[in-house]
């Protein structure tokens, strides 16, 4: 039987309708009733909404299997937990837990490490200001420190002459991996010769010893094979610096980069596609490795691996406050977080789920916070159906940069709860009240009312 001729046409998609394409996505496969095992209506009821939620068994389940892909290939790889992406202390602690040392890139973070038991041998310090006190402390125990300009430089000098020895440090690295933009800001230009005049200066001196090369291409990267470039890269260098003056490294710190399954504004693609296994990373790495190794050379391997570990691990729970339809019809949520929360919904188009089953046709959805700014949007376009008020919505992965980023305006930053293993509750930052508002600050007696 032949079927009856159809004329060709272009009709534009209506997403959420019905039409001969189907309907999805459906509500229901937006449903999450549940953070591993914990109720979201009981979470809600105990610690409030707004409420960051972390897994623990998101987090060690990420951390094991990045440490395994590289275990199997590269066994002498440590990660270097990138504090600034999460420094809350029960998730730096998880981390330390599960073997990994800290990466800081300031004072601050770093006496959080230290505060956190960390040793100074265990600490990665990187960052183009590190002040003179700070970098003192830092060689003075023992901890990585990769040099990020000549400026840090003459301060690494000046160090070690108070030491009166020889200090061990590391060399911050740009280079052209095949990511653009370039992060040329920070280190020293390998590809126009500013690393090795550094190096040079060093070996001059007699009283910097250069073990280490740091380099970090980038983050989000989504392509393995930029690292192979990378590898082969600082390889290369470490010879020329071996041969030119004598150094030997022992140590190559790859920086952070690997992607987590969020999804960027702008991509075609989900993470489930977009984003490669992590094997894929570890696999590109080290096959760069056993290519430019000179054999019997098997330097120390740093990742300093930041939203990859922790970014799914997060969720955060937050309640629709009003409906509204904006002028041109588009269905739009007040909720209760905003980018005072979510700095990241910048640059993520977070999923959205909601806690219960329900009614209607899904339709393109506005989300945006409480701030009575206009740049307050969590979510431009997000399918969802009609939403009545009260309706708890999960918003992730949110695990990385979030909670370092958030900032304390026009609301009170809300608490974050930690879900154990065994499904235990625990929280890890209380929600802040107006004491943390006033905490310090002093109102001179001659303004004060009454
Ligand atoms: C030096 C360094 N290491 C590690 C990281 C962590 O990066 P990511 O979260 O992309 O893994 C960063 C982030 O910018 C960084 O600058």
């Amino acid at each position: 039987m032949s079927l009856p001729y159809e004329k060709p046409a272009i009709t534009r998609l209506v997403s959420g309708l019905m039409n001969k394409f189907g309907n999805r996505p459906a509500a229901d496969r937006l449903v999450r009733t549940h953070i591993d095992g914990a109720p979201i209506e009981r979470l809600v009821a105990e610690h409030g909404s707004p409420l960051f939620v972390f897994s623990e068994r998101t987090i060690t389940r990420s951390v094991r299997r990045l440490k395994q892909a590289f275990a199997q290939r590269w066994p002498d790889t440590v990660l270097g937990w990138s504090y600034k992406t999460n420094y809350l202390g029960a998730i730096c602690a998880l981390m330390h837990r599960e073997g990994s040392w800290a990466e800081v890139v300031s004072g601050m973070e770093y006496e959080k490490a230290r505060g956190l038991g960390v040793p100074g041998d265990h600490i990665v310090f990187n960052g183009p200001m590190k002040p003179l006190a700070e970098l003192r402390r830092a060689l003075a125990e023992g901890a990585l420190v990769n040099a990020d300009h000549h400026d840090e430089l003459d301060d690494m000098l000046a160090v070690a002459s108070e030491l009166g020895r020889e200090v061990a440090v590391g060399l911050r690295l740009n280079l052209d991996a095949g990511i653009h933009p370039q992060w040329s800001r920070f280190g020293f230009n390998l590809e126009n010769g500013q690393a090795l005049a550094a190096v040079e200066r060093m070996a001059r001196s007699g009283r910097l010893r250069l073990r280490a090369l740091h380099c970090h291409i980038g983050t989000f990267i989504l392509d393995p094979e930029a690292y192979g470039r990378q590898v082969a890269k600082m390889v290369e260098f470490a010879y020329q610096v071996q041969e030119r003056f004598g150094f030997v490294i022992d140590t190559l710190d790859l920086g952070g980069g690997f992607p987590s399954r969020n999804r960027l504004k702008g991509t075609y693609l989900p993470a489930d596609v977009a984003v490669p296994p992590v094997e894929d990373y570890a696999e590109a790495i080290t096959a760069a490795l056993q290519r430019s190794l000179r054999p019997g050379h098997r330097p120390r391997l740093i990742l300093e691996s930041g939203r990859h570990l922790v970014d799914e691990a997060g969720s955060l729970i937050t309640s629709v406050v009003a409906c509204k339809r904006l002028p041109d019809g588009t269905a739009s949520y007040v909720i209760d977080a905003g980018v005072n929360l979510l700095y990241t919904a910048t640059w993520y188009a977070f999923n959205v789920e909601i806690d219960r089953p329900l009614p209607g046709a899904c339709e393109p959805s506005l989300l945006y916070g409480p701030l009575c700014m206009n740049i307050d949007v969590v979510h431009e376009r997000v399918q969802l159906p009609p939403l009545p008020r009260g309706t708890r919505l999960v918003v992730g992965p949110v695990g990385a940069y979030s909670v370092t980023q958030w900032m304390q305006f026009i609301h009170y930053r809300p608490a974050v709860v930690l879900v154990g293993e065994q499904g235990q509750v625990e929280v890890i930052r209380e929600g802040e009240d107006l004491s943390d508002l006033t905490r310090r600050e002093r109102v001179p007696e001659r303004l004060r009312q009454g």
